[in-house]
């Protein structure tokens, strides 16, 4: 009785402790020695909360820089690898992260010493490819400690002791994460030559480990399937199909051949799990191709959804879908949160309700029972704008809209909500405005173009953080971004094209904007650098370097055949000597597969008949966004009830502030973490400061200039009894400075009583 009692407060206070390892439970000593972070999220219940109390609202002031671990890579722009977007983990008093070019390193968590560092480009067969890489997992049964983490296509085990591959896991310590993605879609074609990554790290349970995925958003993407393999082995275990084949659950929420030829409805934001219940819970998002759905009629299950699964099986216990029909990427954005909150319950008495709590793009939070999915707020489906739409296109009547919390991001675009930064700016702006359209943010996408909110976040990747109070911390954008639609099977403005610009219009436009397209990529769009006269700024050999490898946000294009590459890398330098097709359909605009293999057989790789002129941020004619400030938020909403604690800006631009224009928030990449001690830690803004706030009222407490930006998640743990608050300073997005570090913060010993 009194041993079952123990056990009980045990099992409610150990997703809070933020548990070890599955595997490996804590012991009482090792709880004094050390307090670790041992998942991405911090606890596997993703709550982004420490119950660390060395640092308080009261000695925050006091904080110092600990240690620096400088990967010593970004130091030369030569050889620059991407921003550090890892949010590491610490077990045992070992932080694990991952550098910017890819590599996997264990250092002294209390020092910063590196112990050891594993190169996935070591061999020189493997061409390096860069991309996020946002984590990594820990599993250890006894002695068998690993660290496993994704770069390109493969999952590796490596041994968390020596930074060896774990040679008995999959082939020589790798997993292919194509593996279990079947060929139903892709018949005729080679599944295993299609771009899939990893760009957040699974979640561990018992001996699997569940792996989500980062797929192309065009029409060669692979399906999003959601698949578990065995964490000593490499062994698929299981693989939960989000894009159903016939017999299918969910099947008939597509035209029946659509599995043909759709893929995404993948979960890249990650996921969590639930031990007790043995459920794991993940995002997906939207189906390929984001913006035209006219060969996808129907719902698009499970595409844009909160999909709860057996974690043994991989069946599915229930899910909830966020946006049917999704005609505007948005993805969920970020992990699901587990919480505990108080709610009525049907007897009408306040009632204890373990939930789950998803972010979105569009600034929704839904609050869900856990067991049944069932909304803890109500959501209504509201009718919404259907026309007029592209040439096929039958946008979804309804969607879903939760009438609690309110939104935390900007909802609608008026004259009201636009910039008042400066005369010169507004009437830019204005200008702009006037000659788009704009209206609800279901608005489907059209050729006339419009102007819309929630391409992307809102919420972003960073994640959500929670206290046990039941209280939920969300970092938030607010960005306008203009949507243009083209047919893809005429030429853009009327120009002939080449083989050249038509591949770039398939493989590139999606972010660097249409050939010869005079849009506003050009001037304003910092998010994805404008190519026009690119050969003044890159050689060949350095575009062709980029294509290979990607970086950045950038994919790596080694998919495409090498002659492909070749003609688009002419068509930028100005140099293609093929003469102009004169008609779209001597040219294979389609590009994904050599010529030839796409052939009648398969409708793979699937040729939408429009394309987007690329993500377009709209900005100022200065750069900063169109919308009126505040440009990025943080919040604090109480999820027993609904209602807002506090929203702040978050950030701000120095050259701005000397202006007289301080607090306008900036745009911010990366998520916040909660402690025992009422603070809350953030950076991700980009004048490049991590922050500490009283999480109780959103006053900020502390502010530090990092070695460059910080857009990646903190985190904080404990060392032989003193308090550490740690975070990656990678910099590079955007303009700003590259670093390739990161710093670790404490007390100074006197301070800490
Ligand atoms: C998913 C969005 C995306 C797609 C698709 C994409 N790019 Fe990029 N590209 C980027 C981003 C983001 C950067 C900036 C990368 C960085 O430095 O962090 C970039 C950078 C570049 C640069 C370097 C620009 C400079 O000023 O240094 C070139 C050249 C380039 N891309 C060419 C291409 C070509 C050619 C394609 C198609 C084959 C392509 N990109 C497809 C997002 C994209």
């Amino acid at each position: 009785m009194k041993v079952a009692f123990i056990l009980l407060i045990l099992c409610a206070w150990l997703p809070y402790y933020g548990g070890r390892s599955v595997i490996d439970k804590p012991t009482t000593d090792s709880l004094s020695r050390n307090n670790d972070w041992p998942v991405y999220g911090g606890n596997q219940a993703g709550n982004r909360y420490s119950p660390l109390t060395q640092i308080t609202r009261q000695n925050v002031r006091n904080l110092q820089l600990a240690w620096t671990f400088d990967t010593g890579e970004n130091a030369n722009p030569a050889e620059r690898g991407m921003d550090i977007q890892c949010q590491p983990i610490v077990v045992d008093g070992v932080l694990y992260g991952t550098t910017p070019r890819l590599k996997l390193f264990a250092v002294d968590a209390a020092t910063g010493q590196q112990r050891w560092r594993f190169d996935p480009f070591a061999d020189p067969a493997k061409k390096p490819r860069f991309h996020p890489v946002r984590g990594v997992m820990y599993w250890a049964d006894g002695n068998d400690k690993r660290i496993l983490y994704s770069v390109g296509a493969s999952l590796y085990a490596i041994n968390a002791v020596t930074g060896e591959p774990i040679k008995s896991f999959g082939t020589n310590g790798e997993v292919d994460l194509h593996d279990g993605l079947g060929n139903e879609q892709t018949m005729g074609h080679e599944m295993a030559s299609l771009s899939i990554r990893s760009t957040t790290p699974g979640v561990i349970y018992k001996d699997l480990v569940i792996m989500g995925s980062s797929v192309s958003e065009g029409g060669d993407a692979p399906p999003g399937h959601i698949r578990a393999f065995n964490v000593r082995t490499g062994k698929l275990a299981w693989v939960f199909r989000t894009v159903p084949l016939p017999g299918d659950y969910g099947y008939d929420t597509w035209p029946k051949e659509a599995y043909k030829k759709i893929g995404g409805a993948n979960c890249w934001a990650g996921m969590v799990v639930d031990e007790k219940r043995g459920i794991v819970y993940a995002g997906t998002g939207s189906p390929s191709v984001d913006f035209y759905g006219g060969d996808r009629a129907g719902q698009n299950l499970f595409a844009n959804c909160v999909i709860a699964l057996d974690a043994k099986t991989g069946k599915r216990v229930w899910h909830f879908q966020t946006v049917h029909h999704d005609l505007w990427d948005r993805d969920i954005p970020c992990p699901p949160n587990l919480i505990t909150v108080t709610h009525k319950g049907p007897d009408g008495r306040p009632r204890q309700v373990e939930a789950v709590a998803q972010a979105t793009k569009d600034g929704y939070v839904f609050v869900f029972d856990r067991d049944t999915g069932k909304p803890l707020f109500p959501v209504h489906e509201v009718p919404v704008s259907t026309s007029p739409a592209l040439p096929g296109e039958q946008p979804w009547p309804t969607q879903p809209v939760p009438t609690k919390p309110a939104p935390f991001c900007l909802q609608e675009v008026t004259e009201a909500t636009l910039t008042t930064r400066t005369p010169e700016a507004r009437d830019y702006v204005l200008n702009r405005f006037r000659n788009s359209r704009q209206g609800s943010k279901y608005v489907p996408p059209s050729e006339e173009g419009s102007l819309l909110l929630g391409i992307g976040g809102g919420a972003e990747w960073g994640g959500t953080a929670a206290s046990p109070d039941g209280i939920f911390y969300v970092n938030s954008n607010n960005m306008l971004w203009w949507l243009k639609m083209r047919d893809s099977r005429t030429q853009s403005n009327g120009v002939a094209q080449t083989r050249g610009s038509s591949l770039f219009n398939t493989n590139c436009s999606v972010c660097h904007g249409l050939s010869g397209n005079e849009n506003m990529a050009a001037k304003n769009n910092q998010a994805y650098p404008d190519l026009t006269n690119i050969g003044k700024r890159l050689d060949r050999e350095q575009i062709h370097t980029l294509l290979t490898t990607g970086r950045g946000r950038m994919p790596s294009f080694s998919h495409i055949a090498k002659e492909d590459r070749d003609a688009i890398i002419n068509f930028l330098l100005n140099t293609e000597t093929k003469p102009a097709a004169t008609n779209s359909a001597s040219v294979d605009i389609h590009n994904g597969v050599p010529e030839g293999v796409a052939n009648a057989k398969t409708d793979f790789p699937y040729k939408p008949p429009y394309i987007n002129n690329g993500n377009i941020q709209f900005r100022d004619q200065d750069g900063y966004p169109a919308v009126k400030q505040p440009w990025g938020t943080l919040n604090a909403i109480d999820l027993n009830t609904g209602e807002y604690k506090w929203q702040i800006p978050l950030g701000e631009y120095p050259e701005l502030v000397k202006k007289g224009l301080p607090h306008t928030g900036t745009e911010n990449h990366g998520g916040p973490v909660v402690t025992a001690g009422d603070l809350l830690f953030i950076a991700a803004t980009y004048d490049e400061k991590l922050r500490a706030f009283d999480r109780r009222n959103g006053k900020l407490i502390w502010e530090h200039k990092l070695p460059a930006g910080g857009f990646a998640t903190p985190i904080t743990y404990s060392v032989r009894g003193r308090q550490y608050v740690a975070i990656a300073a990678g910099g590079t997005r955007y303009g700003l400075k590259s670093g390739g570090s990161y710093v670790a913060f404490a007390l100074p010993v006197a301070a800490r009583k």
